[in-house]
């Protein structure tokens, strides 16, 4: 699917003293003290800004941070913190517009002011016309690149695609959409794709959709229980969903069908209890006794994983293989982030907890391409088209 490029858009010299508005998606999260945590969603936003003030635009941003009642402005959901960290790694002030949706504030080309929380304007999450006629009217040019949010169609990410004068993608929706297509649409083989995280339920469809495509499809967490359940091996009282290992035994069956595998996990790591300082055991997945709980692949399992990922043309990963957060129970999701870093594929990666994964075990350099996306990383896994992308699309067919 083509859309307009904000790159292209400013190489042509259109954008040179336009008022430019940028939808970024710096929703960060914030400290109890509402100090920033962690801030590589305001660093990859950068670029966007930088293209637009380069090229002699007047730069506002917008973004939401979490869920706030629309119209209720609460101090902790100001994108205040965020205008800080802007302004000390633009290198320039970053003045912050409360109130912002009628226009009436001062912006010069060379300048970048962040409009307050888009999520406090009523009708942002109902993606209402009026509110999308106004945002339209603040600028000349829209840019999205919130690919986070580019799942949701509210108001600064959908209808003002409609209204602005001129709507193009920036340049993180363009590449994240460029890395996820190169993943999935058009991978290097053998495609392996790692599916972890607690419940099937969450990802059911994410495991449909894969299993049409990938060459390899490594299950790992509570998903991993569910599956080695449907091929028939005792779980204990590990996370489980019983009324998905029909759905389960589906996705064995399409990769099987296709030639294709879902390995199941031939030893594990049990506890107990589900605590840090449990003793761990490592069993044979044929031994899990009824009060086990499984929390990890086993030594011989991430082993032959990891094998498998070093032949690998394409890893797109999502979800760890178990409760990495616990040292005792963290080998197994190392041990395949470790080859996912060494392997020669094209590697991508997305969703909260992997982030926390590849920070953990410091492999961020080595995975080709990390998304910035949570829920929209899942959904274009799952083979849907982003709202906000399909919009942008239309635009390009149109203008
Ligand atoms: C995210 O953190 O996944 C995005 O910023 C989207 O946030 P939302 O789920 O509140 O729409």
């Amino acid at each position: 699917m083509q859309c307009l490029r904000f790159t292209d858009v400013c190489a042509s010299g259109f954008a040179a003293g336009k008022r430019v508005f940028v939808r970024a998606d710096v929703n960060v999260p914030l400290d109890r003290h509402g100090h920033i945590a962690e801030d590589t969603r305001i660093r990859a936003s950068l670029p966007a800004i930088r293209l637009a003030l380069d090229a002699g635009a007047a730069v506002m941003v917008t973004s939401h941070l979490g869920r706030p009642t629309e119209g209720t402005f609460k101090p902790e959901h100001s994108l205040a913190p965020v205008a800080t960290r802007m302004a000390e790694l633009l290198g320039q002030p970053v003045p912050l517009v409360a109130d912002w949706v009628e226009g009436g504030f001062d912006l010069r080309p060379g300048e970048v002011v962040l409009l307050e929380n888009c999520r406090l304007n009523p009708g942002e999450k109902q993606n209402h016309p009026a509110l999308a006629a106004k945002l339209g009217a603040l600028c000349d040019i829209f840019v999205h690149d919130a690919f986070g949010t580019a799942h949701r169609a509210e108001a600064t990410t959908h209808g003002i695609a409609q209204t602005a004068p001129v709507a193009c993608a920036g340049p993180l929706l363009a590449a994240e959409m460029d890395a996820i297509t190169r993943a999935l649409e058009n991978p290097r083989r053998p495609l392996v794709a790692i599916v972890g995280g607690s419940k099937v339920s969450s990802k059911l469809s994410i495991l449909q959709s894969l299993a049409r495509r990938v060459d390899g499809l490594i299950v790992g967490g509570g998903i991993a229980n569910t599956f080695m359940q449907a091929a028939g091996l005792n779980v204990g009282r590990s996370l489980c969903e019983p009324d998905l290992v029909g759905a389960a035994r589906a996705v064995i069956e399409a990769m099987e069908a296709r030639g294709a595998a879902v390995p199941i996990p031939t030893d594990v790591v049990v506890a107990k209890t589900f605590a840090a300082d449990a003793p761990a055991t490592v069993k044979a997945a044929t031994e899990v006794a009824d009060d086990d709980l499984i929390l990890d692949i086993g030594p011989e399992t991430a082993a032959r994983l990891a094998a498998r990922l070093q032949s690998a043309g394409s890893i797109v990963w999502n979800g760890p293989a178990g409760v990495f957060e616990f040292d005792a129970f963290a080998r197994g999701t190392e041990t395949l982030a470790r080859a996912i870093a060494q392997s020669p594929a094209f590697s991508i990666a997305g969703g909260g907890d992997t982030l926390a994964a590849i920070a953990k075990f410091g492999i961020e350099r080595q995975i080709d391409y990390i998304s910035t996306g949570g829920g929209a990383f899942l959904e274009v896994l799952e083979g849907q088209t982003l709202p906000a992308f399909e919009v942008l699309a239309r635009r390009a067919a149109l203008d």
